[in-house]
């Protein structure tokens, strides 16, 4: 990794499946970014265990990102691409970012509210132990915090719903920054793509696409067969009034449909919304440019085997680890800890 560059960093959670909205949103701009930036690209295993998880079901999944990441275009050999848990000071700093980041700044966070509630929700009733509710689940952000510190990271690329918990790094960072000594670590922006932050359920588009939420109809997946896809389209919710218009607040179902095509034809969803008087041409022209944007992702996912997968992580963890050390080791001697005798 060159010092020069400046430093992109993102995450991904292995669970589920990959959908068009971690696409559009996300991993697309990650291809592009690692050509302009020292890219560091991490499957954030550890996340996804703050959710209840079958044994096994995380290193399927796992196995199944890594590939995905590969067919998206990210090229082991520009970029680093590795496994969260394979490098142990995100762990490690995890913890000290659990205890510099207050409980305050935590249950504000809106998607622990939105998990938290899903999931049953918190009630402290004493007969109600909200077991599957994880205390990892609430700490999340400050793992986060530490994924994107230890590389000391200028820039990271997400989709919109990150911005909350990138904004608390960053918070986090100055106070660390003015606590312990400027340097300490870098404080890093977000970068949110202008089309596609934000790719809605096509069945609920008042909703985001999730993997982990929402009915499999309004959820179109990086891998589905153009018929699926073209089905889930045509069948999306837009609205009684017939108007093709971009107007999210009073017509989500249509303006989803022209930010996807939008975004998947490089053009501005309401010059595009002008193009159309009818619903029907607009939702099979979205169905075409999204089957043919996957199409070639789809391909190289088939042609790659498992073994390309994990030589390609074990090179990563390397190299990230690399960068992780030195980093980690300036922030525990900022921090104050002993260092063990040599
Ligand atoms: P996750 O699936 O939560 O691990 O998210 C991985 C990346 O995809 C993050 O950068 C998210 O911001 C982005 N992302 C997830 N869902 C959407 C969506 N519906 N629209 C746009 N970006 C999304
Ligand atoms: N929380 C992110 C998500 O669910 C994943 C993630 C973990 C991440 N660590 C990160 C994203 C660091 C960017 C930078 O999408």
């Amino acid at each position: 990794m060159s010092a020069q560059r400046p430093r992109v960093f993102s995450g991904i959670q292995p669970s589920g499946s990959t959908h068009l909205g971690n696409y559009l949103g996300a991993l697309r701009n990650w291809a592009v970014l690692q050509h302009e930036m020292d890219s560091v690209y991490c499957i954030v295993d550890l996340h996804a265990l703050t959710l209840p998880k079958e044994p096994g079901e995380v290193r399927t999944g796992t196995i199944n990102m890594a590939r995905m990441l590969l067919a998206i275009g990210l090229d082991p050999e520009v970029s680093t691409i590795f496994v969260q848990s394979h490098v142990h000071q995100h762990a490690e700093l995890g913890w000290l970012m659990q205890c510099l980041t207050g409980f305050g700044e935590l249950r504000r966070m809106t998607q622990f509210k939105d998990k938290s509630d899903r999931l049953g929700g918190l009630s402290d009733g004493p007969s109600n132990n909200n077991a599957s509710i994880s205390a990892g689940l609430f700490t999340y952000p400050a793992l986060q915090a530490a994924d994107i510190l230890l590389y000391d990271t200028d820039v990271v690329p997400v989709g919109d719903d990150q911005r909350q918990h990138v904004e608390l790094t960053r918070d986090v960072a100055l106070r660390m920054n003015s606590r312990f000594g400027e340097g300490t670590v870098v404080v890093p922006e977000h970068r949110i793509p202008p089309a596609g932050a934000r790719v809605m359920n096509l069945q609920k588009p008042e909703d985001k696409m999730s993997k982990s939420v929402g009915s499999e109809a309004g959820t179109i997946e990086v891998l589905d067969e153009p018929k699926q896809i073209e089905k889930k389209i045509k069948r999306a919710v837009t609205d009684n009034d017939g108007e093709v218009r971009f107007d999210v607040q009073n017509k989500p179902g249509v303006s989803n449909l022209l930010s996807i095509l939008g975004a998947a034809t490089d053009a501005d969803p309401a010059t595009l919304a002008d193009q159309y008087t009818q619903y029907g041409p607009l939702k099979a022209d979205t169905a075409a440019a999204v089957i043919a944007m996957l199409q070639p992702v789809q391909d190289r996912y088939n042609a790659l085997s498992e073994s390309d997968v994990i030589d390609a992580l074990a090179v990563g963890a390397a190299k990230a680890e690399e960068v992780a050390e030195v980093v980690m080791q300036r922030i525990i001697a900022a921090v104050g800890l002993l260092s063990p005798a040599q």
